[in-house]
C-alpha cells in the first residue's frame, strides 16, 4: 500500500467528546492543561501513536487506553504529549549566577570539610539542563577536591529520560557550549560522519535520572536537595497545581537552599516558602 494511502487511514480525528475525555485524564493525573485551542495539536501528536499502534479510529485508541491492558499505553502516550523543548546553557544567565554568586559562596563555606553539593532538575526533559549544570559545577570545582556535586534530573516522559541516561546528542545542539568546555566534557563519535557527541564519563557518573510525576502526593526522594531547577515546566499548569508543586519541591530543599523558575514563571499570588533574590531565582526561608 502507498504512504499516502496509509496516512489518509491513520488520520482520523479526534471529536469534541474524545477530546474532552482525554483532556481532563491529563489535567488531573499530570496537570498539563488542555484547553480546547490544543486539540488539533493533541490530535496530530496522538496520530504517531494510533499509526505505532496500528489502530485506523481514536475511539479505538481511546478505548484502548483506559482498559486493564493499556496502562502502559499511558507512559507513550504522555511522551508524545508533553512539549520537551530544551538546550544547553538554556536562559544562561542561572548558570552566570551559579558561577559568580553561589559557587564562590559554597567555596567560602565549605572549603574547610567534604562536602557534596546535591542539586535536583526537575523536568528534566532529556537532560540538557542536568549536563549544563555538571559542566558549570565540575569546571568550577576543579579546584577544589573536597567539594563534590551530584544531580537528580526528573521526569515523567520516559522517551526523555532514555535520551539523558544515553547522554548522546546531536553535534549542532551542542554549538552553545563554551569552547574550552566543549573540548574537557564531550567525546565525539568515532563516526566522524554520524555528528553525534556524548557527555564524559566523569559527568555521566554525577548525574542521576528517575521518572517521577509532579502531580504525586508527595515525592518519593530521601535527600534535601542545596538547589532545586525546575524551568519552564510550571507554565504548563494552572496556579493552584504551581502553588502545589513548588511547595511540595520546597519541602526538599535545604533552609537557605536556591530555587530557579523558568524565565516566564513566578511565584505571584501564590503561597510558597520561597523569598525572590533576583528574577526567576528564589531561596526557601
Ligand atoms: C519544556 S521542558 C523543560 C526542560 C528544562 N527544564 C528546561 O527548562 O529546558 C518541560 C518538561 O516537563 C515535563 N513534565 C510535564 N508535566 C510533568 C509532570 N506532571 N511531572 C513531571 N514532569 C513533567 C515534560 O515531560 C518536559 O520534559
Amino acid at each position: 500500500m502507498q504512504d499516502d494511502n496509509l496516512d489518509k487511514i491513520f488520520n482520523s480525528t479526534l471529536t469534541d467528546a474524545e477530546f474532552t475525555k482525554l483532556s481532563k485524564f491529563i489535567y488531573g493525573q499530570y496537570g498539563i492543561k488542555m484547553p480546547i485551542a490544543k486539540k488539533i495539536m493533541l490530535q496530530s501528536r496522538l496520530q504517531k501513536r494510533l499509526r505505532a499502534l496500528n489502530m485506523v479510529h481514536f475511539k479505538v485508541y481511546i478505548d484502548y487506553v483506559f482498559s486493564k491492558e493499556g496502562t502502559d499505553e499511558i507512559v507513550h502516550m504522555m511522551d508524545v504529549v508533553s512539549t520537551n523543548k530544551t538546550d544547553f546553557y538554556r536562559e544562561s544567565a542561572h548558570f552566570d549566577f551559579l558561577q559568580n554568586k553561589l559557587l564562590p559562596s559554597y567555596i567560602n563555606k565549605y572549603s574547610n570539610t567534604r562536602q557534596t553539593i546535591k542539586i535536583w532538575s526537575a523536568g528534566s526533559s532529556s537532560g540538557e539542563e542536568a549536563y549544563t549544570l555538571a559542566m558549570v559545577f565540575r569546571d568550577f570545582l576543579e579546584k577544589y577536591p573536597s567539594i563534590d556535586f551530584s544531580i537528580y534530573a526528573t521526569d515523567i516522559s520516559t522517551k526523555m529520560l532514555k535520551v539523558g541516561i544515553s547522554a548522546i546528542y546531536p553535534e549542532e545542539r551542542t554549538e552553545i557550549i563554551p569552547l574550552n568546555i566543549k573540548r574537557k566534557y564531550l567525546l565525539r563519535s568515532k563516526d566522524k560522519s554520524k555528528k553525534m557527541v556524548r557527555i564524559v564519563p566523569e559527568l555521566r557518573n554525577r548525574v542521576k535520572f528517575a521518572r517521577l510525576n509532579f502531580m504525586d502526593n508527595s515525592y518519593n526522594v530521601n535527600e534535601k536537595f542545596d538547589i532545586v531547577f525546575c524551568r519552564n515546566v510550571l507554565i504548563y499548569f494552572d496556579r493552584e497545581t504551581q502553588e502545589q508543586v513548588i511547595n511540595k519541591l520546597s519541602r526538599h530543599l535545604k533552609s537557605g537552599g536556591y530555587f530557579f523558575l523558568g524565565h516566564s514563571e513566578s511565584i505571584t499570588n501564590i503561597e510558597v516558602p520561597l523569598q525572590q533574590v533576583m528574577p526567576t531565582v528564589f531561596t526557601r526561608i
